[in-house]
């Protein structure tokens, strides 16, 4: 417990989404985040492609990038959660290492696996990046020619496959609620 909270009424948490590109993040966090509005909660989304376009748009890709990407996110996501915001976070953090970092700074933290089998992501192909993946167009591409490394004991697990968008966040809800962090 750090200072801030002492006088905070509500404790504030980090929601981890992290899963293939297409696996449904941005979808979940911005139906959840309504949801929550609708309960009148603070909220707040940080989203991966809206971060590059802004406090990270100097950034590439490549692994030192990368490192410093999710750094500067999880600090953001530390001062918004300690000031009693319920932080949406929702990147593919493909990498152990970047999410147990970002688990060891911040209190609360849930990560939610988003899980869709790879197939069925490249069918959706919401932003055709598979698509130039498969093409040799763009490289270093997760799941394609760079690993995911698929949380081991996520604290939520959804399969969007098989599960509708609203049964995915009504899971989060209830854990949210049984966690009383709403
Ligand atoms: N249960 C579900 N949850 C979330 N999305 C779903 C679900 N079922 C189908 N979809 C569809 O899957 C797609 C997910 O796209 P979305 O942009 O949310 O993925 P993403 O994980 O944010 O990808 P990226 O990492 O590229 O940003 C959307 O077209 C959405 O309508
Ligand atoms: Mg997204």
């Amino acid at each position: 417990m750090n200072t801030y909270n002492n006088s905070i009424a509500n404790k504030g948490c980090v929601v981890w989404f992290t899963g293939l590109s297409g696996a449904g993040k941005t979808t979940i966090a911005q139906a959840l985040e309504q949801r929550l509005i609708k309960d009148k909660k603070q909220v707040e989304r940080l989203d991966g492609d809206v971060v590059r376009q802004s406090l990270t748009r100097d950034l590439g890709f490549s692994k030192e990038d990368r490192d410093t990407n999710i750094e500067r996110v999880t600090f953001v996501a530390k001062l918004l959660a300690r000031n009693g915001v319920l932080v949406l976070v929702s990147f593919i953090s493909p990498y152990k290492k970047h999410r147990e970092t970002a688990r060891m700074e911040v209190d609360n933290f849930i990560e939610v696996h988003v899980n869709c089998p790879l197939e069925e992501c490249e069918r959706r192909d919401v932003k055709g990046m598979y698509k130039k993946a498969r093409a040799g167009e763009i490289q270093n591409f997760t799941g394609i020619d760079d690993p995911y490394e698929a949380p081991e004991c996520p604290e939520l697990e959804l399969m969007t496959h098989k599960c509708s968008v609203d049964e995915c966040v009504e899971e989060i809800v209830g854990y949210l609620q049984k966690k009383k962090l709403i």
